[in-house]
């Protein structure tokens, strides 16, 4: 599609300028060993502490929490002692920089959680929840939000202790809280006590009922395969088979319609409109047959005056826009970087959208497509693109498979072409917030099934969203059944939301390693990259398992291998994977 071609070589060049993500990772280095300090001093002065627990209780992930001086009583008992006031620190992760969160709590904090003002120190910490009390005046804004399972809460509200029921406000927070704005009633469950509340154990939390995101966005997107050539028709035939193929009931939910669904022009009163030959029928009817099917709908714009393929963009008409699409039932915005307006900042566009859908009245997702990945990204929207636009080819530009999964997965000086400082992307990956290494393009003839394979097996293991981007009314055999890959789809929905990584010294047989919920429960790939096909072993220390065998089960061929001693040593095709979930005995 030779417009198509034109519009994606045009933004290369930009898209490749050398923005200022190092200085970021710096910051939060920065912020990493300051708030390891302050943990160590918070530790010697527990006794400084209230009634109730001086010390937060162990994070499953990230380390010790150490709730330090002036913290609540321990959430658990939700008897906590008195609002003390002072600095209130959830305790940093033992992970340099911040994995596993942090919390800086920052104003008064405390108050007994049987009052239910666990206070404005909060606190993100892995997995706990941002444990808010009442509505608090000062908005306690948390600081450490983004990092993995973190999350900020702003103004939360929760009820001491338990972080049930609570709400906040722009924020988002594991275990229970908010999203995004959305308010979710947000189930703490046992591990939400975390944050500066003191807190017992803090063990992921689980994710709040209604957050967006929770798991990785899944669904199909109109682009990579059909261009500006789409229709009411094609949409509605796409819903059809995503039924009808299994693909819904595998897990995909949003059908998104990429660009050139627009008019060339508003209409008079300014609204945007849907070209009238594409769709005649307009965009709620359309909505109307999609969530018929009991899927969701998709939509695209644009920060810019102009979206990428030329048509109106939604700078400065924001809010309008949010309405018309929320008036329509869309439930799903990508938010495309091209034609910037003259003297706009790139965040405060991307602020305005996500501010106008929160308040559009309606839960839209916001896929932010900056296509370079910002910090700022990770507080509005629940998936952001970590790189520029995928094609269908394995190796052979900047544009391909391995391109951009080096980026999104690796970290500068692991690959010669990834970006990111250690250890990359995957600390900001956690339920309602996603890494997006781009959709996917299996089954769309570019590359074999072999490749298309490790394609599905490592967006799983990175927890991508998986976006299909192929022709799903009239898939092949093998791509229906790499797509509907149960026992992989469930790695990348794994509630705890974990973004994978490679851990293997070798760059070219690879091992790639995701913790799961579960005790001593992992996803694995063994990845190889080379022409030939060889011999990749994965030994469970590796992994983190502490027993001396473990149950393994080949996530390709649907086997149980049993429990093995050690370590698994597999033949790998060149190019391929296996893809094994392993659980310590
Ligand atoms: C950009 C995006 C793509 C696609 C096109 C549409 O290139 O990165 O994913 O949305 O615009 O014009």
């Amino acid at each position: 599609m030779t417009f198509q071609q034109d519009g994606i070589l045009h933004h290369r060049q930009s898209r490749l300028a050398p923005h200022a993500t190092r200085a970021p990772t710096r910051e939060w280095l920065f912020r990493g060993v300051l708030l390891c300090c302050f943990a160590g001093w918070a530790l010697g002065c527990s006794n400084a502490a209230p009634a109730g627990s001086g010390t937060g209780g162990a994070q499953t992930t990230g380390g010790t929490a150490t709730g330090g001086p002036a913290t609540g009583g321990s959430a658990s008992t939700a008897t906590g002692g008195s609002a003390t006031g002072g600095v209130a620190t959830g305790g940093s992760s033992g992970t340099p920089p911040m994995v596993g969160g942090t919390a800086t709590g920052g104003t008064p904090a405390g108050g007994s959680a049987s009052t239910a003002s666990g206070g404005a120190a909060g606190g993100a910490q892995a997995g706990g929840s941002a444990a808010g009390g009442a509505p608090q005046a000062t908005g306690g804004t948390n600081s450490g939000g983004v990092t993995s399972g973190g999350g900020s809460s702003v103004g939360g509200k929760a009820t001491g202790g338990s972080a049930g029921g609570g709400t906040g406000t722009g924020g988002r927070a594991t275990g229970g809280a908010a999203t995004g704005g959305i308010v979710t009633g947000g189930t703490g469950g046992a591990s939400s006590t975390g944050g500066a509340s003191g807190g017992s154990t803090s063990s992921g939390g689980t994710t709040a009922p209604g957050m967006l995101a929770a798991t990785p966005p899944m669904g199909w997107n109109s682009w990579n395969k059909f261009g500006g050539s789409v229709t009411d028709t094609l949409v509605r035939g796409i819903a059809d088979a995503m039924v009808s193929s299994g693909m819904q009931a595998a897990g995909y939910q949003y059908i998104n319609i990429d660009d050139m669904w627009q008019a060339s022009s508003r209409d008079s009163n300014g609204n945007i409109a849907p070209s009238a030959s594409k769709f005649p029928n307009g965009m709620k009817a359309l909505a109307d047959y999609v969530h018929g099917k009991g899927l969701k709908l998709g939509l695209y714009s644009d920060r810019g005056t102009k979206t990428c393929a030329g048509l109106p963009g939604s700078y400065s008409y924001e809010t309008k826009d949010a309405q018309t699409y929320a008036s329509w039932g869309v439930d799903y915005l990508k938010y495309d970087n091209c034609s910037p307006a003259a003297g706009s900042n790139i965040q405060t566009d991307y602020t305005n959208m996500a501010n106008a859908l929160k308040a559009a009245g309606r839960p839209i997702l916001f896929s932010i497509c900056a296509w370079w990945f910002y910090n700022w990204e990770t507080s509005i929207g629940q998936m952001w693109r970590t790189g520029t636009d995928i094609t269908d080819t394995w190796d052979t530009d900047s544009h391909s498979f391995i391109s951009l999964l080096n980026n999104n997965g690796g970290w500068s000086g692991r690959y010669s072409n990834a970006s990111y400082g250690s250890p990359g992307l995957a600390q900001y990956a956690g339920p309602g917030h996603w890494n997006d290494p781009d959709m996917l393009e299996v089954g769309n003839g570019g590359m074999t099934d072999t490749e298309y394979q490790s394609h599905f097996s490592l967006w799983a293991i990175m927890a991508a969203p998986l976006i299909a981007g192929n022709d799903v009314r009239s898939m092949t055999a093998a791509t229906k059944n790499i797509l509907t890959n149960a026992d992989v789809i469930a790695v990348d929905q794994d509630p705890l939301g974990t973004q994978g990584k490679p851990i293997s010294t070798s760059t070219t047989l690879e091992v790639w390693s995701k913790k799961l919920s579960g005790t001593q429960t992992y996803a694995v790939v063994l990845f190889n990259r080379t022409t030939a096909s060889a011999d990749i072993t994965v030994t469970w220390a590796s992994l983190g398992i502490t027993s001396a065998s473990a149950t393994a089960r080949d996530l390709w061929s649907h086997t149980d291998l049993g429990s093995i001693a050690t370590q698994y040593k597999a033949t790998v095709p060149s190019h391929g994977v296996v893809m094994l979930k392993v659980v310590g005995d």
